[in-house]
């Protein structure tokens, strides 16, 4: 556990919900005075905080969480003008994917925006996570995938956070990988599902959907391929340890070829840096070196590592919802802000955002600075992996025979 986790949290009151969404008639003055006066208020408080100084870390993170419950809580995120379709993806296995969907979910819906979260894995971590039922037998993704079912039968909604739904996973989707292989369309099966389920909403009369994540395995295989032909943007999580680059150009590629075949609009939108501890140089390196190939898209915030955040999903629930206030919490909320902000600006919704291309330049073109001790160690180019990374045979085949 961090000392701020263990830390209690300053008694600082809730700033008072911000009106950028208000649709009580009040006059564009009487908003814009109370929005000033909400934006005063906060700005005060923070600058009440005292200033920490370098040889007080605890001090320093526990303001850092403090400025942020007053700059967050109770805002309300920006809706965006079409629904956001975010792929989170990452091969390598235990980066902070499903952590990522569960928890940027949980905070936009719970910052009054509706969510859904498909869980694309067969490991079913999202749904755990989002305390859904998807026991073997359940209907889920499985049965949309393979058997053509409407997304709207077997949805979920969250039982902790309003506004949140979860088209959950079972273990019967680890055999769908296989089944895929022979059927028709196999690639645009999810996308035809969703393309489907959010015109259904619409017809009767639901709110619409303003994001949609997608949980990916750690695997580039057809349940992935079905995942980037779905999604518009590609949130990449990279864990701020050893390898953090490793495989990145594997990835690239196959988004490449998605951008080039399956699907035009993808780009990536956005990466976040997960489980950082700002303790160790490692962090700080790997940070650096993601913030250095890929400077527009890399969220500010980072999310540290916090017991918290990996407690959660034994509960069934995200660290939104079972800790709010710890600085796990603060971090995906002010990530989903970052997200949502960037969205309304334009940078990640609509936008040309990365294109695989020169990002995979630019990551096969490191020359692994950043190592301890000056070795060419631990950040590799992947070419010198790819060995050790293949792309899951029958999705590679299913991509070639397009070309
Ligand atoms: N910021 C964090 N601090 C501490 N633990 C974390 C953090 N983020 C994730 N974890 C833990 O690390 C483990 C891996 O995270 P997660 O399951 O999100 O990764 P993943 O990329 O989805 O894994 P997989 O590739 O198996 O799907 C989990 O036990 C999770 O609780
Ligand atoms: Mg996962």
């Amino acid at each position: 556990m961090t000392d701020a986790d263990k830390a209690p949290h300053l008694p600082i009151g809730d700033p008072v919900p911000v009106a950028a969404t208000t649709t009580d008639g009040s006059t564009g003055a009487r908003r814009s005075s109370r929005l000033d006066s909400d934006e005063g208020r906060r700005a005060a408080l923070v600058e009440s905080l005292p200033v920490p100084t370098d040889d007080t870390p605890l001090m320093a993170e526990l303001q850092q969480d403090a400025r942020r419950r007053i700059e967050l809580r109770g805002r309300r995120f920006p809706q965006p003008q079409q629904t956001r379709i975010i792929t989170v993806a990452n091969q390598k296995g235990g980066v902070g994917k499903t952590t990522t969907t569960v928890n940027l979910a949980a905070a936009l819906a719970q910052s009054g925006l509706n969510v859904l979260v498909l869980d694309n894995d067969p490991q079913g971590n999202a749904s755990t996570a989002l305390g859904v039922e998807h026991r073997a037998g359940t209907p889920s993704i499985y049965e949309v995938l393979v058997e053509g079912a409407p997304i709207a039968d077997a949805v979920q909604q969250s039982p902790d956070v309003e506004n949140l739904w979860c088209l959950p996973a079972t273990i019967d989707l680890s055999g769908a990988e296989i089944e895929l292989v022979s059927m028709v369309a196999r690639e645009t099966r999810l996308r035809n599902a969703l393309d489907a389920y959010l015109e259904w909403r619409v017809q009767n009369g639901q709110a619409p959907i303003d994001y949609v994540f997608v949980d990916c395995p750690p695997s580039l295989g057809l349940l992935t391929v079905n995942a980037f032909v779905v999604g518009r943007e590609v949130l990449i999580p990279i864990q701020c340890e050893y390898y953090a680059l490793e495989g990145l150009s594997q990835l690239l590629k196959t988004i490449q070829l998605i951008q080039a075949h399956l699907n035009p609009e993808l780009h990536v939108s956005t990466i976040l840096l997960t489980m950082y501890d700002a303790r160790t140089n490692l962090a700080q390196q790997v940070a650096g070196e993601v913030r250095t190939h890929f400077p527009e898209r890399t969220l500010r915030t980072t999310v540290p590592r916090s017991v918290r955040i990996s407690e959660a999903p034994s509960y069934g629930q995200t660290v939104m919802t079972y800790d709010s206030g710890s600085s796990g919490a603060l971090a995906y909320l002010e990530a989903a802000r970052e997200l949502a902000e960037r969205g309304a600006d334009g940078l990640g919704d609509g936008a040309p955002g990365v294109d695989a291309q020169p990002a995979l330049a630019a990551v096969n073109g490191h020359d692994g600075a950043g190592a301890p001790n000056g070795e060419q160690g631990h950040i590799q180019p992947d070419e010198s992996h790819d060995d050790r990374i293949r792309m899951n045979e029958p999705a590679m085949a299913a991509t070639q025979e397009e070309q």
